[in-house]
């Protein structure tokens, strides 16, 4: 009982001991913390930017092309880039034993020779017209494969936008002044096109469009009135309606609006290139 006061104060002296050492600590952790932060940060500096990416420019002109062909009233359409040989072929009326048909020009799955790579977006036009009742207005931009020789203007993979109008009455200048107005919208007021008379098994009359830029002609898509064929091969009425159709190479299309003459450039994927049409522009 004696000793309990004086161990008492004992133990207090010490807690109190602890309790002044411990603040202390928190003090000099702060103050260190504090010294920290005006030195490393200077708000007087100017910000440093961090990169962006872009979007890349066959993204940028598919979806202008979108844009486009949605302002006079046509739709969107995809199909699956492995595709069996009636949409790809037999319903565009290639005959049987046609040349595109055959192995250097279309990559087959698996030997299989019902199954391959589409090697043109026609194969949607098919699709629409057996799953639509027309009128049909629709774009079917999209990735097509071909067994070729890789060089500055070709690769095995690129991409083609197809049109397709199905209606009462339409006729082969519907196909013209729709090319024309949006040869206009894409590359300028004074452009200039022609077509010249073309063979497409899918299409009847056909031509190939060419277009005026930079001081010459290029080639630049294939066009023609939906074969009767076609349209019987797909359900549509072809006492009621007539169509056109048209497909253009996206690839193609940016290398005439860009001067670009490199195609690897376009596929490469080179960050730099992307950058060049501008950050995030179109
Ligand atoms: N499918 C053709 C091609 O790949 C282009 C085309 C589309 C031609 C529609 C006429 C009509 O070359």
């Amino acid at each position: 009982n004696e000793e309990k006061r004086a161990y008492g104060q004992l133990v207090n002296g010490v807690k109190q001991l602890a309790e002044e050492k411990f603040q202390a600590l928190i003090e000099k952790v702060a103050a260190a913390n504090q010294k920290q932060k005006t030195a490393d940060i200077d708000l007087t500096l100017p910000p440093s930017n961090s990169p962006l990416g872009a979007i890349h420019p066959l993204t940028a002109t598919r979806q202008r092309i979108i844009e486009i062909f949605e302002r006079i009233g046509f739709n969107l359409s995809e199909g699956p880039e492995i595709e069996d040989d009636w949409h790809n072929f037999s319903a565009l009326n290639f005959p049987e034993n046609h040349p595109a048909r055959e192995m250097q020009d279309t990559f087959f799955i698996e030997k299989n020779p019902d199954i391959a790579l589409r090697t043109h977006t026609s194969s949607v036009q098919v699709r629409v017209m057996e799953n639509q009742k027309p009128p049909i207005r629709t774009l079917s931009p999209g990735r097509v494969y071909r067994n070729e020789a890789i060089s500055a203007r070709a690769h095995c993979i690129f991409h083609q936008v197809e049109g397709l109008y199905v209606d009462e009455n339409v006729g082969f200048a519907d196909l013209k002044n729709t090319l024309y107005h949006f040869a206009k919208e894409m590359f300028g007021k004074e452009t200039k096109i022609r077509f010249r008379p073309s063979f497409f098994p899918f299409t009847e009359p056909s031509a190939e469009v060419d277009i005026f830029f930079n001081g010459r002609w290029i080639e630049w898509g294939g066009c023609g009135m939906v074969n009767e064929k076609v349209l019987v091969a797909c359900g549509v009425d072809t006492k009621k309606y007539s169509g056109f159709a048209f497909g253009m190479g996206l690839e193609r299309t940016l290398m005439v609006k860009y001067g670009i003459t490199d195609m690897h450039d376009i596929v490469e994927g080179d960050v730099r290139f992307t950058q060049s049409f501008g950050v995030g522009k179109k």
